[in-house]
């Protein structure tokens, strides 16, 4: 059977070992260190999220805060980067297809938030250009991902543990 990794880089066109070249550096590190650049990343994506003109799409959000969902996001992004386990800390393991169990997760919504991501990225100019490609690279596959998990445990409704899964974890101590 075609394990989700497989089925993220079919779907993303994203091969695994691309998706996780941001586990070969430390992006955190290279950005400088600090939260902002994830600060202002995470603000410009939900900031076109939640004006999005496509109503379908913006109320998939409509149950959270902008802010929270921002600061969950760049907590998230900050931890999985090479940085300090700030989301860990706050709301537990990641656990990325349990936490979108709640929403439909579909192809159309995957390229949807990807549209607003890489609008986000391209606009972020604390970000240098070959973070912003591994970047895309991990989200593509995530997106894919979480797609291909969420379309798998609702077919048989058993949950996804036992699923190997790189794209919530920690970046592993240096
Ligand atoms: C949270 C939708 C992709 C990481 C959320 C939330 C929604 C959502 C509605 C709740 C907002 C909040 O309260 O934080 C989607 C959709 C996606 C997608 C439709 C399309 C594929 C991704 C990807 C990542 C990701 C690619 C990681 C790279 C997260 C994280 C949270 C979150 C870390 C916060 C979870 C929490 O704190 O409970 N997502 N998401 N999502 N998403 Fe996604």
């Amino acid at each position: 059977m075609q394990s989700l990794q497989d089925k993220a880089s079919e779907w993303s066109g994203v091969a695994a070992a691309d998706a996780f070249a941001i586990d070969g550096c430390n992006i955190f590190e290279s950005l400088g260190g600090t939260p902002q650049p994830f600060v202002d990343l995470s603000t410009n994506f939900y900031t076109r999220v939640y004006e999005d003109e496509e109503e379908w799409f913006r109320e998939i959000f409509a149950g959270s805060k902008k802010e929270d969902a921002i600061q969950n996001q760049y907590e998230f992004l900050i931890q999985r980067m090479g940085g300090p386990p700030l989301f860990s800390e706050r709301r537990g393991h990641p656990a990325l297809i349990g936490r979108h169990r709640a929403f439909p997760v579909t192809h159309r919504a995957a390229e949807r938030w990807l549209h607003h991501m890489q609008q986000a990225l391209d606009t972020t100019e604390s970000i240098d250009a070959d973070s912003k490609a591994k970047m895309t690279n991990f989200f593509r596959h995530t997106a894919y991902f979480l797609v291909a998990g969420l379309e798998t445990t609702r077919q048989h409704s058993h949950g996804c543990r036992g699923t190997a899964c790189k794209h919530g974890a920690s970046k592993p101590a240096e």
